[in-house]
Protein backbone atom coordinates (compact mmCIF):
# COMPACT_ATOMS: atom_id res chain seq x y z
CA UNK A 1 0.00 0.00 0.00
CA UNK A 2 1.18 3.17 -0.88
CA UNK A 3 0.85 7.04 0.01
CA UNK A 4 0.19 9.08 -3.15
CA UNK A 5 -0.54 12.94 -4.68
CA UNK A 6 -1.87 13.10 -7.93
CA UNK A 7 -2.92 16.16 -9.98
CA UNK A 8 -1.38 19.08 -7.69
CA UNK A 9 -1.17 21.82 -9.13
CA UNK A 10 1.39 24.90 -7.95
CA UNK A 11 2.52 27.97 -9.76
CA UNK A 12 6.31 28.51 -10.84
CA UNK A 13 6.71 29.89 -7.40
CA UNK A 14 5.21 27.38 -5.96
CA UNK A 15 2.06 28.29 -4.87
CA UNK A 16 -0.76 25.64 -4.90
CA UNK A 17 -3.73 28.16 -3.95
CA UNK A 18 -3.84 32.23 -4.24
CA UNK A 19 -4.92 34.18 -1.56
CA UNK A 20 -7.53 35.34 0.06
CA UNK A 21 -9.50 32.04 0.12
CA UNK A 22 -13.42 32.56 -0.54
CA UNK A 23 -16.92 31.27 -0.61
CA UNK A 24 -16.48 32.98 -3.93
CA UNK A 25 -12.88 32.72 -4.35
CA UNK A 26 -11.98 29.22 -3.50
CA UNK A 27 -8.17 29.77 -4.59
CA UNK A 28 -7.69 33.52 -4.09
CA UNK A 29 -6.71 35.76 -6.88
CA UNK A 30 -5.41 32.18 -8.68
CA UNK A 31 -8.93 32.06 -10.04
CA UNK A 32 -9.02 29.12 -12.25
CA UNK A 33 -5.58 29.25 -13.38
CA UNK A 34 -4.08 26.66 -11.71
CA UNK A 35 -6.55 23.70 -12.59
CA UNK A 36 -7.23 25.14 -16.54
CA UNK A 37 -5.03 22.56 -18.02
CA UNK A 38 -7.02 19.67 -16.17
CA UNK A 39 -10.17 21.04 -16.78
CA UNK A 40 -9.27 20.80 -20.78
CA UNK A 41 -8.59 16.88 -20.37
CA UNK A 42 -11.28 14.24 -21.07
CA UNK A 43 -11.07 13.01 -17.51
CA UNK A 44 -12.57 16.26 -16.18
CA UNK A 45 -14.98 16.77 -19.49
CA UNK A 46 -15.28 13.39 -21.51
CA UNK A 47 -17.21 15.01 -24.31
CA UNK A 48 -14.59 18.52 -25.35
CA UNK A 49 -11.92 17.20 -23.09
CA UNK A 50 -7.90 16.09 -25.09
CA UNK A 51 -7.06 12.94 -24.08
CA UNK A 52 -3.22 13.29 -24.59
CA UNK A 53 -0.38 13.93 -22.19
CA UNK A 54 -2.38 15.84 -19.59
CA UNK A 55 -4.90 13.61 -19.22
CA UNK A 56 -3.07 10.41 -18.93
CA UNK A 57 -1.73 11.99 -16.00
CA UNK A 58 -5.11 12.49 -14.49
CA UNK A 59 -6.21 9.91 -14.94
CA UNK A 60 -4.20 8.46 -12.61
CA UNK A 61 -6.03 10.42 -9.68
CA UNK A 62 -8.60 7.41 -8.60
CA UNK A 63 -7.45 4.22 -9.60
CA UNK A 64 -6.42 1.76 -6.60
CA UNK A 65 -7.22 4.49 -3.91
CA UNK A 66 -9.27 3.57 -0.98
CA UNK A 67 -9.37 6.72 1.43
CA UNK A 68 -8.55 10.30 0.86
CA UNK A 69 -6.96 12.76 3.51
CA UNK A 70 -7.66 16.35 3.06
CA UNK A 71 -6.89 20.09 5.17
CA UNK A 72 -9.55 21.75 6.49
CA UNK A 73 -9.20 24.17 3.78
CA UNK A 74 -9.80 21.90 0.95
CA UNK A 75 -13.31 21.12 2.52
CA UNK A 76 -14.41 24.54 2.65
CA UNK A 77 -14.07 28.37 2.65
CA UNK A 78 -12.91 30.10 5.77
CA UNK A 79 -15.52 29.74 8.38
CA UNK A 80 -17.14 26.44 7.16
CA UNK A 81 -16.78 25.15 10.62
CA UNK A 82 -19.22 27.33 11.94
CA UNK A 83 -21.91 26.00 9.85
CA UNK A 84 -23.12 22.91 10.60
CA UNK A 85 -25.12 22.99 7.24
CA UNK A 86 -21.48 22.74 5.34
CA UNK A 87 -21.43 19.52 3.18
CA UNK A 88 -18.18 20.19 1.29
CA UNK A 89 -17.70 21.73 -2.79
CA UNK A 90 -19.23 18.96 -4.18
CA UNK A 91 -22.73 18.85 -3.97
CA UNK A 92 -24.86 15.55 -3.61
CA UNK A 93 -22.17 13.31 -5.13
CA UNK A 94 -18.72 13.95 -4.26
CA UNK A 95 -16.43 12.25 -6.61
CA UNK A 96 -14.08 10.95 -4.01
CA UNK A 97 -16.66 7.67 -3.08
CA UNK A 98 -14.49 6.51 -0.53
CA UNK A 99 -13.90 7.70 3.13
CA UNK A 100 -11.91 11.15 3.24
CA UNK A 101 -10.34 11.96 6.43
CA UNK A 102 -10.87 15.83 6.51
CA UNK A 103 -7.99 17.10 9.09
CA UNK A 104 -9.47 20.15 11.39
CA UNK A 105 -9.27 21.24 14.35
CA UNK A 106 -13.11 21.78 14.55
CA UNK A 107 -14.00 18.42 14.68
CA UNK A 108 -17.46 17.06 14.03
CA UNK A 109 -19.72 13.68 13.70
CA UNK A 110 -18.61 11.93 10.44
CA UNK A 111 -20.83 13.05 7.38
CA UNK A 112 -22.10 10.87 4.71
CA UNK A 113 -22.29 12.51 0.82
CA UNK A 114 -23.71 10.03 -1.87
CA UNK A 115 -21.12 7.67 -1.75
CA UNK A 116 -17.78 9.45 0.15
CA UNK A 117 -18.03 9.87 4.08
CA UNK A 118 -15.99 12.88 5.40
CA UNK A 119 -14.61 12.02 8.75
CA UNK A 120 -12.96 14.96 11.05
CA UNK A 121 -10.41 14.93 12.65
CA UNK A 122 -7.92 16.36 14.50
CA UNK A 123 -4.48 14.43 14.64
CA UNK A 124 -0.74 13.98 13.62
CA UNK A 125 0.07 13.40 9.91
CA UNK A 126 1.51 9.40 11.19
CA UNK A 127 -2.02 8.89 12.96
CA UNK A 128 -4.22 10.07 10.30
CA UNK A 129 -2.49 8.01 7.65
CA UNK A 130 -2.83 4.80 9.97
CA UNK A 131 -6.48 5.95 10.18
CA UNK A 132 -7.06 6.31 6.53
CA UNK A 133 -4.76 3.08 5.54
CA UNK A 134 -6.91 1.13 8.11
CA UNK A 135 -10.06 2.40 6.14
CA UNK A 136 -8.69 2.34 2.60
CA UNK A 137 -9.09 -1.60 2.54
CA UNK A 138 -5.61 -3.04 1.04
CA UNK A 139 -5.64 0.27 -1.47
CA UNK A 140 -3.64 3.35 -1.41
CA UNK A 141 -4.18 6.81 0.02
CA UNK A 142 -4.35 9.90 -1.52
CA UNK A 143 -2.99 13.23 0.08
CA UNK A 144 -5.54 15.67 -1.57
CA UNK A 145 -4.22 19.14 -0.37
CA UNK A 146 -4.25 21.72 0.12
CA UNK A 147 -0.43 22.93 0.03
CA UNK A 148 -0.37 22.88 4.03
CA UNK A 149 -1.40 19.15 4.42
CA UNK A 150 1.15 18.04 1.29
CA UNK A 151 4.26 19.72 2.63
CA UNK A 152 3.21 18.32 6.42
CA UNK A 153 2.93 14.68 4.76
CA UNK A 154 6.10 14.94 2.56
CA UNK A 155 8.07 16.69 5.38
CA UNK A 156 7.15 14.01 7.64
CA UNK A 157 8.10 11.27 5.18
CA UNK A 158 5.07 9.54 4.75
CA UNK A 159 4.92 9.89 0.93
CA UNK A 160 5.87 7.78 -1.85
CA UNK A 161 4.66 8.85 -5.03
CA UNK A 162 4.05 12.82 -6.07
CA UNK A 163 2.71 13.78 -8.96
CA UNK A 164 3.18 17.85 -9.21
CA UNK A 165 1.97 19.90 -12.12
CA UNK A 166 4.01 23.09 -12.61
CA UNK A 167 1.54 25.83 -14.33
CA UNK A 168 3.59 28.94 -16.20
CA UNK A 169 1.64 31.45 -13.76
CA UNK A 170 3.86 33.50 -11.09
CA UNK A 171 1.25 33.87 -8.25
CA UNK A 172 3.89 35.46 -5.94
CA UNK A 173 1.50 34.87 -2.68
CA UNK A 174 -0.90 32.09 -1.60
CA UNK A 175 0.04 28.81 0.55
CA UNK A 176 3.67 27.60 -0.45
CA UNK A 177 3.84 24.01 -0.87
CA UNK A 178 8.22 23.93 -1.02
CA UNK A 179 8.90 25.66 2.56
CA UNK A 180 10.72 23.29 4.89
CA UNK A 181 11.34 20.68 2.43
CA UNK A 182 14.79 21.88 1.50
CA UNK A 183 16.47 18.95 -0.37
CA UNK A 184 13.87 16.69 -1.02
CA UNK A 185 15.01 15.53 -4.07
CA UNK A 186 17.79 13.91 -2.29
CA UNK A 187 14.99 11.35 -1.18
CA UNK A 188 13.14 10.99 -4.45
CA UNK A 189 13.97 9.87 -7.68
CA UNK A 190 12.85 12.80 -9.76
CA UNK A 191 10.79 12.91 -13.16
CA UNK A 192 9.87 16.07 -14.72
CA UNK A 193 7.79 15.77 -18.41
CA UNK A 194 7.00 18.73 -20.44
CA UNK A 195 3.16 19.05 -21.73
CA UNK A 196 2.56 20.13 -24.90
CA UNK A 197 -0.11 22.17 -23.14
CA UNK A 198 2.60 24.52 -21.55
CA UNK A 199 2.11 22.58 -18.22
CA UNK A 200 5.22 20.66 -16.84
CA UNK A 201 4.79 17.05 -14.85
CA UNK A 202 7.23 16.50 -12.42
CA UNK A 203 7.07 12.55 -10.80
CA UNK A 204 8.71 12.60 -7.27
CA UNK A 205 9.25 8.12 -6.66
CA UNK A 206 10.62 7.66 -3.67
CA UNK A 207 13.65 5.85 -3.34
CA UNK A 208 13.42 2.34 -1.91
CA UNK A 209 16.38 2.72 0.44
CA UNK A 210 14.53 5.80 2.16
CA UNK A 211 11.50 4.96 4.57
CA UNK A 212 9.01 6.58 6.38
N1 LIG B 1 -3.23 23.21 -6.15
C1 LIG B 1 -3.99 22.14 -6.03
O1 LIG B 1 -3.90 21.19 -6.83
C2 LIG B 1 -4.97 22.07 -4.90
C3 LIG B 1 -5.46 20.85 -4.46
C4 LIG B 1 -6.34 20.84 -3.40
C5 LIG B 1 -6.74 22.02 -2.80
N2 LIG B 1 -6.26 23.20 -3.28
C6 LIG B 1 -6.62 24.50 -2.69
O2 LIG B 1 -5.71 24.76 -1.65
C7 LIG B 1 -6.35 25.62 -0.70
C8 LIG B 1 -6.23 25.00 0.67
O3 LIG B 1 -4.88 24.79 0.97
P1 LIG B 1 -4.23 25.32 2.31
O4 LIG B 1 -2.81 25.00 2.23
O5 LIG B 1 -4.66 26.72 2.53
O6 LIG B 1 -4.99 24.49 3.45
P2 LIG B 1 -5.25 22.91 3.65
O7 LIG B 1 -3.99 22.16 3.50
O8 LIG B 1 -6.44 22.48 2.85
O9 LIG B 1 -5.73 22.93 5.17
C9 LIG B 1 -4.87 23.41 6.18
C10 LIG B 1 -5.69 23.46 7.45
O10 LIG B 1 -6.11 22.14 7.82
C11 LIG B 1 -6.13 22.03 9.24
N3 LIG B 1 -5.10 21.06 9.61
C12 LIG B 1 -3.96 20.74 8.93
N4 LIG B 1 -3.27 19.78 9.57
C13 LIG B 1 -3.98 19.47 10.66
C14 LIG B 1 -3.79 18.53 11.70
N5 LIG B 1 -2.72 17.73 11.72
N6 LIG B 1 -4.73 18.44 12.66
C15 LIG B 1 -5.83 19.25 12.64
N7 LIG B 1 -6.06 20.18 11.67
C16 LIG B 1 -5.14 20.28 10.70
C17 LIG B 1 -5.83 23.40 9.79
O11 LIG B 1 -7.07 24.12 9.76
P3 LIG B 1 -7.90 24.58 11.05
O12 LIG B 1 -6.90 24.94 12.12
O13 LIG B 1 -8.70 25.73 10.56
O14 LIG B 1 -8.77 23.44 11.46
C18 LIG B 1 -4.95 23.97 8.69
O15 LIG B 1 -4.90 25.37 8.69
C19 LIG B 1 -7.78 25.78 -1.15
O16 LIG B 1 -7.86 26.97 -1.92
C20 LIG B 1 -7.98 24.57 -2.03
O17 LIG B 1 -9.01 24.74 -2.95
C21 LIG B 1 -5.36 23.24 -4.29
Amino acid sequence: MATRIHNFSISLDGFGSGEPQSFETPFGHAGQRLHAWMMATRMWDPVHGSAGMDDAFAQQHDPGIGAEIMGAHKFGPPGWQDDPDWRGWWGEEPPFRTPVFVLTHHAREPLAVGATTFHFLTATPQEALRLATEAAGGQDVRIGGGATVVRDFVAAGLVDHIHLVQVPIVLGRGTQLWDGLEGLEASYDVEVTASPSGVTHLVFSRKPSVTS
